[in-house]
């Protein structure tokens, strides 16, 4: 920074100067930092550290930088290293002397910290509202297809039928409990840093208590030591963030093969998918695929963020400055990729025909033949043998179960009766699912 340098002897080294600054990050953070700022005055005018008069200069001034911030007109100076430099700088030449009273109490340890807990709360409502939107197309997806049969799969080979809905539906569950995470994570986020100083406190009386008021923010920091070092809320932002990435790109992953030709399951409508500069035939997923591949950015921005937390000494060090790129990166990604998912998602179309020939195939309905034993009162582990051997010896002959002769079945088990038959349907198969949560109509 090139300013606050009255002790020193030579100007700041130019590549030092561009190597410590943040202004790229800070970009991102000037209105929570003019809210942080606006606060702080009025609580510095409250306690009567500065006059009323004062007080309203330089909240009108802060008020006039947010509107220009707003507008997208703030600019940062390299020379100036961060927001917090850059915003005092601006008010000085907005509103003159009263400028320089606003630092009082206030350090750029507790600032920053309070800068990026308000970018954190802010960029958590925005991320549930984009995955509420991605739930409600999904929900759209799963009414459109309401009666569509498909194969469930396990180990990606086809296990046993299962509604569309049932399928699409798994994914709505985990960017449920995805909200739920960002909410618990928002708890510890919206604590105020704001008074903790540079880390000991400060000797004039302050209110913490009513900054962290006027901001919405719930709670107050206890330890000013802590407050100004504590960036467990952005590890568990970026947690928060990995998992919902990693949900994002199974479901890409599995839409990828779902509309890939050796599936047809689903067609992607013509606005997601893009051709080749090649082969004019082209209709790839690209969307999906680079949502699948901005995951991994986000795991590492997870990573970073731990690596460059694991080894600080207590109090503030200067590597902090380093936990806003990436929290500010992921919340960007995930919240773009939140908007595309959901867009992909209104655009399949699901080929209920190729999904209802994949599911027919009577290999799936085995364990439908296993639970109609066990109602017949043969054992569980006798009837799952019995089946086994007759789905080995007829795989061996070459013959489709639907063909082989009651008289044959019941050579395995005599409970076998005629109605065996009536199992190789999916679409039964999948009715006669009524337990809590199952691929069943009712359950789901
Ligand atoms: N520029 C730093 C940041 O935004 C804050 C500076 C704190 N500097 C200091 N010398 N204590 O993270």
């Amino acid at each position: 920074m090139q300013v606050l340098r009255k002790a020193f002897k030579q100007p700041l080294s130019d590549v030092v100067t561009e190597f410590v600054a943040c202004t790229h990050a800070d970009a991102n953070l000037v209105k929570a930092d003019l809210t942080g700022s606006i606060a702080h005055a009025q609580m510095l005018a409250e306690e009567g550290l500065i006059s009323p008069s004062q007080g309203e200069a330089i909240g009108s001034g802060l008020n006039k930088l947010l509107a220009k911030a707003e507008e997208g007109n703030f600019d940062l100076k390299v020379e100036y290293e961060d927001v917090h430099m850059n915003v005092e700088k601006q008010l000085e030449e907005l509103i003159g002397s009263d400028a320089l009273r606003l630092h009082a109490a206030r350090s750029r340890n507790d600032q920053v910290a309070l800068d990026l807990r308000l970018f954190t709360v802010s960029a958590i409502d925005s991320l549930i509202d984009g995955l509420n939107f991605l739930q409600a197309s999904i929900v759209q997806s799963a009414k459109k297809h309401v009666d569509v049969v498909m194969p469930g799969y396990t180990h990606l080979q086809r296990a046993q039928p299962v509604l569309y809905a049932h399928a699409i539906l798994a994914f709505h569950e985990m960017f449920a409990r995805d909200i739920e995470r960002f909410n618990d994570c928002k708890k510890r986020t919206a604590v105020s840093p704001l008074g903790a100083g540079a880390q000991a406190g400060s000797a004039l009386s302050i209110n913490p208590h009513s900054v962290a008021q006027k901001l919405g923010f719930p709670k107050v920091f206890s330890n000013s030591i802590d407050a100004v070092s504590d960036r467990d809320f952005a590890a568990e932002f970026l947690m928060a963030c990995s998992l919902t990435a990693i949900h994002i790109s199974q479901m890409a992953e599995t839409l990828v093969i779902w509309s890939s030709s050796e599936f047809g399951f689903v067609e992607l409508a013509d606005n997601v998918t893009t051709t080749s500069s090649l082969m004019p035939h082209k209709k790839n997923p690209d969307p999906l695929e680079i949502a699948r591949a901005k995951s991994g950015a986000v795991i590492g921005d997870l990573v970073n963020l731990l690596v460059t937390l694991k080894a600080l000494p207590l109090g503030y060090n200067r590597d902090l400055q380093e936990t806003k790129p990436p929290v500010i990166n992921s919340a960007t990604i995930v919240l773009q990729a939140l908007k595309v998912m959901s867009v992909c998602v209104d655009a399949v179309t699901v080929n209920a025909e190729k999904t209802l020939a994949a599911a027919s195939d009577p290999a799936l309905m085995t364990t439908d033949l296993v639970e109609y034993l066990v109602l017949k009162g043969v054992p569980f582990r006798q009837a799952h043998e019995k089946v086994a051997e007759l789905v080995a010896d007829w795989r061996e002959k070459n013959i489709a179960l639907p063909e082989v002769e009651l008289e044959e079945y019941k050579k395995y088990a005599p409970q076998f009766e005629k109605d065996v038959f009536g199992l190789f349907d999916p679409a039964l198969s999948v009715a006669s699912k009524k337990s809590h949560g199952s691929t069943g109509k009712v359950a789901i």
